[in-house]
């Protein structure tokens, strides 16, 4: 493909991850973050993405489970792949069947996965069984939550005076320096298969 490789960000709230993955792509003879996508209008990552420049497109959830908006606006904008950062809500079966998704997660899966893990849920239940290590896993999205093909996981270790916001930053360390690096793994083979 001599395009560049054309990036969705899905996130819910904050975007930390969004914003690491934009920063890391600025320059990108590889990739393109197309836009970013949200089912929240109130989510910070939406300022992240116009401070980068970069297109939003918001959605309700009526309009993700019952319409062709979102797909339809995806294909427009020539989607390689999708990239889930801190996306809330189980992503339609159309839409895995037609595009490459990938999620990050914070924990090793299969341990604390599923509906309802999520952010800070993971720390605390990670937290109240006395875990020793924790980390990331990156994994392709299919039609249940976090049961995908393991991508990637790295590790690090929980102390014993870790509170879930701390943990949260240590794993968020590792989701900032990792996902970016996935995602650029995954757009070289895209590129590759697709010359
Ligand atoms: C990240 O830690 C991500 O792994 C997690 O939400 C956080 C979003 O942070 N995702 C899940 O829990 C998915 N089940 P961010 O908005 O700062 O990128």
């Amino acid at each position: 493909m001599s395009r560049k490789i054309n990036i969705a960000i899905f996130a819910s709230g904050s975007g930390t991850n969004a914003q690491a993955i934009l920063e890391y792509f600025k320059e990108s003879n590889l990739v393109e973050v197309k836009c970013i996508y949200s089912n929240n209008p109130n989510a910070f990552v939406l300022q992240r993405a116009r401070s980068y420049d970069k297109a939003t497109f918001t959605f309700s959830k009526e309009e993700f489970y019952k319409t062709d908006k979102v797909f339809q606006h995806l294909r427009h904008n020539q989607i390689d792949l999708i990239v889930l950062a801190g996306f809330m809500w189980l992503v339609p079966e159309k839409l895995v069947e037609h595009f490459e998704i990938i999620n990050i997660h914070p924990a090793l899966l299969p341990s604390y996965g599923g509906k309802g893990m999520y952010g800070h849920h993971v720390h605390e239940a990670v937290l109240a069984n006395q875990e020793k290590k924790s980390g990331i896993t990156i994994h392709m999205v299919n039609k249940e939550y976090d049961k995908g093909e393991i991508l990637l996981q790295e590790l690090c270790p929980v102390l014993p005076e870790d509170t879930p916001d701390s943990l949260a930053e240590r794993i968020h360390k590792l989701e900032h320096e990792h996902y970016p690096l996935t995602i650029e793994k995954i757009a070289q083979k895209l590129r590759f298969q697709g010359s």
